[in-house]
């Protein structure tokens, strides 16, 4: 069966927050929540890139709605910020509920650079934030029935390794290594999140998804891979489809991985996609948790 946009559910009276939704899959997955129904939060660093993503979103005139919040993942006390904003704003508008976080805000093989708090940009971004950002959304999520959590990994976890060293920023900087090692870290954090979840009896389901090869700014610092994305990488509505059958069909269920079901997983429909080994690796995922909840600061289901 061909998975698409028609096949989402209604979602009025829900309420999502999604990372880094001013561009690429996060503002696809954004405006197909919205056009459904849902109150979304876009959740993004730039306030010009947002407001013009929202007021793009608003012109369509969605079932839903949709406002900007603002987020800055390599920065742990930006993440803090818009976490106690959502807490002390959300409770006024709708009960406080969250039923969906969707984990996207993404970079991949920048230049050498930090977060605010010191860690390797892409470790720091595309893991540590999220990781701080879910531990403080946790209580609303738990209050909120049936609420899920969808972490973006990539094809790239499959060659990614955990040195927790490089956390800090390796002396040799290899941008593919650091991108596959946080892309690895999101899916073990998906799957070891579930575990914890389930084992302590929360109704919160943690999948993960990924969007094969998807043409959007995610490939700006590498120009072959920009022009081989340009050639057959998938639209952002249809990259976005795995987020968004992780998000809302019914059967899916926490602990699962949904791709593109076509060959290599780099294009096609939602299905369940292939985890490598080493992201089941239970006593480092443990490990990953503790080192998380150590740099970050944010402790939860310990
Ligand atoms: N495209 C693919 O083929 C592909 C493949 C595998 C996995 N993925 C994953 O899919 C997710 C979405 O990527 P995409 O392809 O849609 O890329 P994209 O078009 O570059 O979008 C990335 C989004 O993340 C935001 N972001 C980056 N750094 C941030 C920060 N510090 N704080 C908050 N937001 C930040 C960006 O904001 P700005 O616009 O302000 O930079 C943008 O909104 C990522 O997690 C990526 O790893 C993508």
């Amino acid at each position: 069966m061909r998975w698409t946009f028609d096949n989402i559910p209604e979602q009025s009276g829900r309420t999502a927050i999604v990372t880094g939704a001013n561009a690429g899959i996060g503002y696809a997955a954004a405006r197909a929540l919205a056009m459904k129904g849902a109150r979304v939060i876009m959740a993004c660093r730039n306030r010009e890139r947002g407001e013009a993503a929202v007021a793009r979103v608003a012109a369509e005139q969605p079932a839903g709605s949709v406002e900007l919040a603002i987020i800055d993942l390599a920065s742990l006390e930006s993440v803090r910020a818009f976490a106690d904003s959502f807490e002390a704003n959300g409770s006024g508008v709708d009960n406080g509920r969250l039923d969906l976080l969707v984990n996207n805000a993404g970079v991949m093989i920048p230049p050498q650079s930090k977060t605010a708090d010191g860690f390797e940009l892409q470790i720091g971004v595309n893991f540590l934030g999220h990781f701080a950002l879910t531990g403080l959304l946790l209580d609303v999520l738990a209050r909120t029935d049936d609420s899920r959590v969808v972490t973006l990994s990539s094809l790239a976890h499959r060659g990614g390794r955990i040195d927790f060293d490089s956390f800090w920023g390796a002396r040799h900087y290899k941008p593919w290594r650091e991108y596959q090692q946080s892309k690895l870290a999101c899916l073990m954090f998906a799957l070891e999140l579930q575990q914890r979840l389930h084992a302590r009896g929360f109704q919160v389901s943690s999948l993960a998804a990924h969007p094969g090869g998807t043409k959007t700014d995610l490939q700006r610092h590498n120009r072959a891979l920009m022009w081989a994305m340009s050639l057959l990488g998938m639209s952002a509505d249809q990259g976005a489809l795995p987020t968004l059958f992780a998000a809302t069909e019914p059967r899916a269920r926490g602990g699962e991985y949904i791709g593109p079901h076509g060959i290599y997983e780099i294009r096609g429909y939602p299905t369940a996609a292939k985890i490598a080994a080493r992201a089941r690796d239970t006593e480092m995922s443990r490990r990953l948790w503790d080192v998380a909840e150590k740099h970050t600061g944010v402790r939860y289901l310990s």
